[in-house]
């Protein structure tokens, strides 16, 4: 039965602070992650309630084999494990998650609570494989000095990029999300003379205004990102990127976080990335930028956290979790 379409905290603004949590979930421990979705609402507003200035949220996302583990029913049909892509020089890894949690405020430390406070109620029950703690730097930019983020859909064209639809009516109102923790060559980066770093990235770095046609190179970040059907629709993915980094581990990073309706609009900007578009002129930003996690989850609408599918039984997991060619996902693998 279509539930209430109300979608979690996914479109909100740009927060100064986020965690991004990645956790796998043993076996067995399904059930504490299901009685975990009803409580999650009291949890947020037992920290945000008073701390009403710092737009505290979180979204929790469900990876594709965590959903077959747990619950019994219908799944939401795009729903498939991260699919990695290989090129000839780059390489973007499937790396584990089951499930994950994307918190976000203006300070780290409510965050931080909340975090800690949903651990608090499964940690027993999963381990935590990915902990970022972002932080938002100058006027939005990344480590690599560009201002992120300012071609994001807003309002209405945020919803219809990132809300299920009509398509899946079982899950309208949930979303997908695609995650993966980049690590940077900043050294690298820093001996690139700032022209060269606007041809990598596509946009001018103090002003941030897009390269124009006659200069923007094909092998940009913004280019290759850009996705245009032949009907001249843009297919757009909402981001909310955050800096991390650690001086003693010598780690300078970006967490990118990419909500879509449907996860193929992020999946071919990953192929027009790392295989490259023509094959072979991929992004100048994977030469110093490395992708060292990659995870794809569901997002359910808001109130299949309060009232969640039916638990698995028994007889129902015997069953064999679809296969992945099953899935239709097989053709996205790149050959190297
Ligand atoms: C190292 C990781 C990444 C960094 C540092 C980065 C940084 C940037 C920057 C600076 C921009 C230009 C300003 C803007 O946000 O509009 C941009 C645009 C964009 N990025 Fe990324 N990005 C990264 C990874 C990704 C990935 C993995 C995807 C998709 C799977 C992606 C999708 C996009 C899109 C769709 C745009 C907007 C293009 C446009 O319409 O102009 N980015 N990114």
């Amino acid at each position: 039965m279509p539930v209430d379409p109300q979608p979690q905290a996914v479109l909100t603004p740009l927060t100064e602070s986020a965690v991004f949590l990645t956790l796998t979930v043993a076996e067995g421990g399904e059930q504490t992650v299901r009685d975990l979705l009803p409580e999650l609402g009291g949890l947020v507003r037992s920290v945000g309630f008073r701390l009403p200035d710092e737009g505290l949220t979180c979204v929790l996302g469900i990876g594709s084999d965590l959903w077959d583990r747990t619950f019994d029913g219908p799944r939401p049909t795009a729903l498939h494990p991260f699919v990695e892509v290989t090129g000839a020089r780059h390489h973007a890894p499937s790396t584990p998650g089951d499930l994950f949690l994307h918190v976000r405020a203006q300070r780290l430390y409510p965050c931080f609570d909340l975090a800690r406070l949903i651990h608090d109620r499964i940690g027993g029950a999963v381990e935590v494989v990915d902990e970022v703690h972002g932080f938002r730097y100058f006027d939005r930019r990344d480590l690599l000095g560009f201002v992120d983020g300012t071609e994001n859909p807003v309002g209405d064209d945020a919803a219809a990029a990132v809300l299920i639809g009509d398509e899946d009516p079982d899950f309208a109102g949930g979303s997908y999300v695609m995650t993966q923790k980049y690590l940077h060559d900043l050294t690298g980066w820093q001996a690139q003379s700032v022209e060269a770093q606007e041809r990598a990235v596509g946009r001018r770095q103090l002003d941030n205004v897009e390269l124009d046609e006659a200069t923007q190179p094909p092998d940009s970040h913004v280019a290759l990102t850009t996705i245009v059907e032949q009907d001249g629709t843009e297919r757009e993915i909402l981001r909310d990127n955050m800096p991390f980094g650690s001086i003693a581990r010598g780690e300078y990073g970006t967490y990118f976080i990419g909500y879509a309706a449907d996860p193929d609009v992020p999946e071919r900007m990953l192929r027009r990335m790392f295989v490259g578009e023509p094959v072979g002129s991929t992004d100048r930003l994977l030469e110093f930028s490395t992708a060292v996690t990659g995870g794809l989850f569901f997002v359910p609408p808001a109130a299949m956290l309060d009232d969640p599918p039916p638990a698995r039984t028994d007889a129902a997991a015997e069953e064999a979790t679809p296969a992945r060619s099953d899935l239709g996902i097989g053709d996205l693998r790149t050959a190297r």
